[in-house]
């Protein structure tokens, strides 16, 4: 045991305490030297056993040593700790711009559909529903429809396997009419949206299912006039400006008269563009007055009760409130499309 050894462990030391490259690896060093069963301890336990006088001057050495060396390692953690600080700074970078939240939205459908409503309750209209697998009855028969009517080819149906069950989706909304007249006593003012179906090809007009708003009011005294009022209110609350309206002669078995109802192009103002195909006016819903064997058919007399039917389609109210020239976008499932709203 000489000066030489405790040199050579003092630049071995150095030397390790050099290289570590972080805090962990600082911590081994420092185990390795100064830990209890370090190499400097180890040489403390060992001097119990040498000379009295060798003794003294080899731990007065020593001492130094260890003193130096925990200076050194001080100071290596400090500047293992600045660093470190400075590399969490760059990985915390303030100035980076934030990610933005993905967030879920209404569908346009749901947005425009939602609106409707509020603005026929405001006017009094309850909202009703019916099923979307309907039977042949609801769907067609009670609606003035017996089977092998022509009229039944206007709707190109999906019926279900067994064919003899009756079942089939809904074509529009007006079963809805039925089934509410058969449990509620006029007078009676109801809207039903919802899903319908049409075994039809699809292009950028149609689509083989849509929703359409069924419109139904009955009460005693009820004219064109009234209906047409309505109408008339619910497009100019729904466009937000004033509307012109006409009604043009149509035919459905559950309405007589029937009607079209056309409204003065909001892209055009009437004066004939390619969204109205230059007519100046655009065709908004089928509606009419409620056909008496329709009343028959839900047990009301037809002496005192009339009332008038509509029915829009909301993907066409839809397309025109944003301008979306392709009714498939609505479920193309397309994110591009739908963040738009
Ligand atoms: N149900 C008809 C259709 O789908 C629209 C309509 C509803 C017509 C109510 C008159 C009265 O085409």
């Amino acid at each position: 045991m000489n000066d030489i050894d405790l040199k050579n462990l003092r630049n071995q030391a150095e030397q390790e305490i050099k290289k570590a490259k972080n805090l962990n690896e600082l911590n081994k060093v420092f185990k390795e030297y100064l830990g209890k069963k370090g190499q400097v301890s180890l040489i403390f336990k060992k001097l119990k056993n040498a000379a009295p006088k060798q003794r003294i001057s080899v731990r007065k050495e020593l001492n130094s040593l260890k003193s130096f060396l925990q200076l050194e390692f001080k100071k290596k953690q400090e500047q293992l700790e600045i660093s470190n600080s400075v590399e969490q700074k760059t990985w915390f970078d303030v100035t980076a711009p934030g990610h933005k939240e993905q967030m879920g939205h209404l569908h346009p459908l749901t947005i425009v559909k939602r609106e409707i409503m509020i603005i026929f309750q405001e006017m009094g209209f309850e909202v009703a529903q019916g099923p979307e697998v309907e039977n042949d009855w609801y769907n067609f028969d009670a609606l003035n429809m017996p089977k092998h009517h022509p009229a039944r080819d206007m709707w190109d149906t999906f019926w279900l396997k067994p064919r003899k069950s009756d079942l089939l989706l809904r074509t529009h909304t007006s079963p809805v009419q039925i089934r509410y007249m058969e449990k509620h006593k006029p007078p009676l003012k109801i809207i039903a949206p919802g899903k319908v179906f049409r075994h039809e090809a699809t292009d950028a007009s149609h689509a083989f299912q849509l929703y359409q708003l069924e419109g139904l009011m009955i009460d005693r005294d009820i004219s064109v006039s009234n209906f047409k009022a309505i109408i008339y209110e619910f497009l100019k609350r729904f466009f937000k400006k004033n509307v012109s309206i006409r009604l043009r002669p149509s035919y459905f078995p559950f309405t007589e008269p029937s009607f079209e109802i056309d409204m003065g192009c909001t892209a055009c103002e009437g004066k004939g563009c390619s969204v109205c195909s230059q007519t100046g006016w655009l065709e908004m819903a089928g509606a009419g007055m409620v056909n008496p064997n329709v009343l028959k058919n839900v047990g009301l007399d037809s002496k005192e009760w009339q009332g008038f039917a509509f029915g829009f389609g909301i993907d066409r109210l839809t397309m025109m409130r944003y301008k979306i020239p392709e009714i498939r976008l609505f479920h193309s499932g397309d994110l591009r499309f739908l963040k738009q709203f």
